[in-house]
């Protein structure tokens, strides 16, 4: 009888020990489910992706213990639905209700961000930005000490430090690699446009028209319209991963790009932001200043403000694109091909 209960016992001890979330064993390269349409992944050789890791960086993503009263995790601002953006706020909002400064970016095919990150390009690498928001005083509020000390006490966190980087030192240059590893596989390619491109799904009319207004050139002498879009939306991931002023100030309150180069010649400039799953990531701009898709599109059609480091692709349109009422709504339909279903759903992802 005694025996019996011991060995309860020592089942239920065996129980709470396993820890399910770990993965045990050597290293597993991380399956990448990259889509066969894009240019090859140029994956970085000095983090690469690991089952491990990309599973430690998943969970310190979700986990509200990085904010200084672990309230606010990652995934507060940026949800898997909205395109890991913020659909509620326009302006993001900290641990404290603080007021930031600007809208939340959308999390997809970063690997392809060749130039920076956030909409001025302060960080290089991705996982610099990673450490960044658990600093802000405007968004976590914490400190990279604290951070380190408060997954310390965490069995589970030492395990999976331990199962993906060979010790169970936690540091701060860890935490940032893992969350690096996990927003790296965070991968958008199967919208209706993806699918069309591989010739599985055909557009609508209206969706066709709205994909030939996107890649023609503005030139009303030419009598053929355009809407002038792929200059600076054209790639593959729907941007040239450039800074550039689209025309929303003539005075800015956000000094954009050149607060990070210092010259007068960045002001007003911001990243262009990729336009897939562009239907669930408003309210839209670096302040979250346009609500909805027709809207933007309403301002490059004849809201463009002028100033001096307006680009010159912009100044063509000046005068406006003179599109009409069915032209703006195929230019809309268009924009919504660009919804990835498999990536919003995708419950790898969460
Ligand atoms: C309080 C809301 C908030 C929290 C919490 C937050 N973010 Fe963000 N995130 C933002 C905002 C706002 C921006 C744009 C900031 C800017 O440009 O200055 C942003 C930008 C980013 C970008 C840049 C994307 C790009 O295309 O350049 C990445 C990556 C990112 N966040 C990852 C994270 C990670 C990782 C965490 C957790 C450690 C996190 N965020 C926590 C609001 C938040
Ligand atoms: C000169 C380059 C340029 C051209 C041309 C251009 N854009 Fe943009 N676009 C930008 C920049 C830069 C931003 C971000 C501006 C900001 O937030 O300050 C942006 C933002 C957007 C956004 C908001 C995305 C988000 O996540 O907030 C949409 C939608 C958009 N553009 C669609 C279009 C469409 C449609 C066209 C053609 C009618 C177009 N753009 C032409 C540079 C450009």
């Amino acid at each position: 009888m005694k025996r019996g209960v011991l060995c309860i016992f020592i089942l239920i001890a065996l129980a709470s020990c396993r820890d399910d979330e770990v993965i045990r064993g050597p290293l597993q390269p991380f399956s990448l489910e990259w889509p066969a349409h894009f240019p090859p992944p140029p994956l970085r050789a000095d983090n690469p992706l690991t089952e491990q890791g990309v599973v430690l960086g998943k969970k310190l993503f979700f986990d509200p213990i990085l904010s200084s009263d672990r309230t606010q995790s990652c995934a507060s601002c940026h949800h898997q639905p909205d395109g890991f953006t913020d659909r509620k706020n326009a302006l993001s909002r900290g641990v404290l209700g603080q007021l930031g400064t600007r809208n939340s970016m959308p999390l997809f095919n970063l690997l392809l961000h060749n130039n920076g990150f956030f909409w001025d390009g302060r960080s290089v690498k991705l996982r610099e930005q990673a450490l960044l928001p658990i600093q802000d005083h405007l968004e976590m509020n914490e400190n990279l000490p604290n951070v380190v000390s408060k997954l310390n006490d965490i069995r589970t966190y030492r395990l999976m430090f331990d199962a993906a980087f060979g010790n169970k030192e936690i540091t701060s240059e860890r935490i940032g690699l893992a969350l690096e590893q996990y927003m790296y596989s965070l991968v958008s390619g199967d919208s209706k446009f993806d699918r069309v491109q591989r010739g599985l799904d055909t557009f609508s009319i209206s969706e066709k028209k709205g994909q030939i207004l996107f890649n023609t050139e503005f030139n009303p002498s030419s009598g053929i319209k355009g809407a002038d879009c792929f200059h600076c939306h054209g790639d593959i991931n729907f941007t040239n991963n450039e800074y550039l002023n689209n025309g929303l100030d003539s005075v800015f309150a956000d000094k954009g790009r050149a607060l990070v180069t210092g010259r007068v010649n960045d002001e007003g400039k911001f990243k262009v932001p990729s336009l897939r799953n562009v239907e669930v990531t408003g309210p839209y701009m670096h302040d979250g200043r346009m609500k909805t898709l027709e809207e933007v599109v309403e301002h490059y059609n004849s809201g463009i403000r002028f100033s001096s480091t307006l680009d010159p692709n912009m100044h063509t349109i000046r005068q406006g694109l003179q599109l009409t009422a069915s032209e703006k709504r195929d230019l809309v339909n268009f924009l919504k091909t660009l919804t990835d279903q498999t990536y919003l759903n995708n419950p790898k992802y969460r």
